[in-house]
């Protein structure tokens, strides 16, 4: 099992967007994908028609096992653990950075080998328990905008988790429009001081939004969009990076 944390510390950079996308992707090929939503605003809970009953809190709270909270979705080998507002509170019942990592290792470890791949919707925070979190994680997806805070916080990031190893991050350029002279010139000068950034991007669509009322993943409601072709082209780059069995 590999797990696959989507991280930023700005929010609305398309976090959410990825992780349902790539799940979708993922559970189409056969592989057993578990979405678990951390983020109390549980936009990937609904997106994938998770019922909110179902939340998480238990697991933190009263040390229940993961499993008890694992829903299936409409998409076959696709499942979810659902978040909610309650979630906001994890932090208090998690004591540090240590404990955390070790909560979600053996969490996860104890669901066997029943998924291939786990990924994990983070929430837009910097504490310790997130930071701990992020450390049970082989490997942590960035999405970065063409935007000199999306790419400061990117920075960031690096410097205060310099436990990570280069390797481990995944940097991508989200919700580019080409139609912007701001964007195509933020490629060409400001990405260049960044190679390690993945060659794919994914393009600023209308159809993100769309997902919303939908409640699917756009790769599943409409594959030949091309906000659909920029994940799956994200999927292919990223796949060989996860080293799925
Ligand atoms: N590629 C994109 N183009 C245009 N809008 C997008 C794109 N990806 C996401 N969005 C929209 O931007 C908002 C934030 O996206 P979301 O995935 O929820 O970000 P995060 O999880 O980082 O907060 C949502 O309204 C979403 O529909
Ligand atoms: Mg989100």
């Amino acid at each position: 099992m590999r797990t696959l944390a989507v991280y930023q510390l700005k929010g609305g950079v398309g976090k959410t967007t990825t992780v349902v996308n790539l799940a979708a992707l993922a559970a189409r090929e056969g592989i057993p994908v578990l979405v678990w939503d951390m983020d109390p605003q549980a936009a990937a809970s609904w997106i994938l028609g998770a019922e909110a009953k179902r939340k998480q809190d238990g697991f933190w709270n009263e040390h229940k096992p993961l499993s008890d909270y694992i829903q299936h979705t409409a998409i076959p080998k696709l499942d979810v653990l659902s978040a909610d507002a309650s979630l906001r509170k994890f932090h208090q019942r998690v004591d540090s950075k240590k404990d955390a990592k070790q909560r979600v290792s053996q969490a996860l470890s104890a669901l066997g080998e029943s998924y291939g791949l786990v990924i994990i919707d983070c929430p837009p925070m910097m504490t310790p328990q997130m930071e701990g979190v992020l450390k049970a994680c082989d490997r942590i997806l960035l999405p970065v905008e063409p935007s000199l805070l999306s790419i400061r916080a990117y920075q960031q990031i690096k410097e205060d988790f310099d436990w990570a190893k280069p390797k481990q991050w995944l940097p991508f350029v989200t919700m580019i429009d080409r139609r912007k002279a701001g964007h195509v010139a933020w490629v060409k000068k400001e990405l260049k001081a960044y190679p390690e950034f993945m060659k794919t991007y994914i393009a600023y669509s209308a159809s993100a939004e769309r997902m919303l009322t939908l409640r699917k993943p756009i790769v599943e409601e409409q594959p030949a969009v091309p906000l659909a072709r920029n994940y799956m082209a994200l999927w292919k780059a990223l796949k060989p990076s996860l080293n799925l069995k």
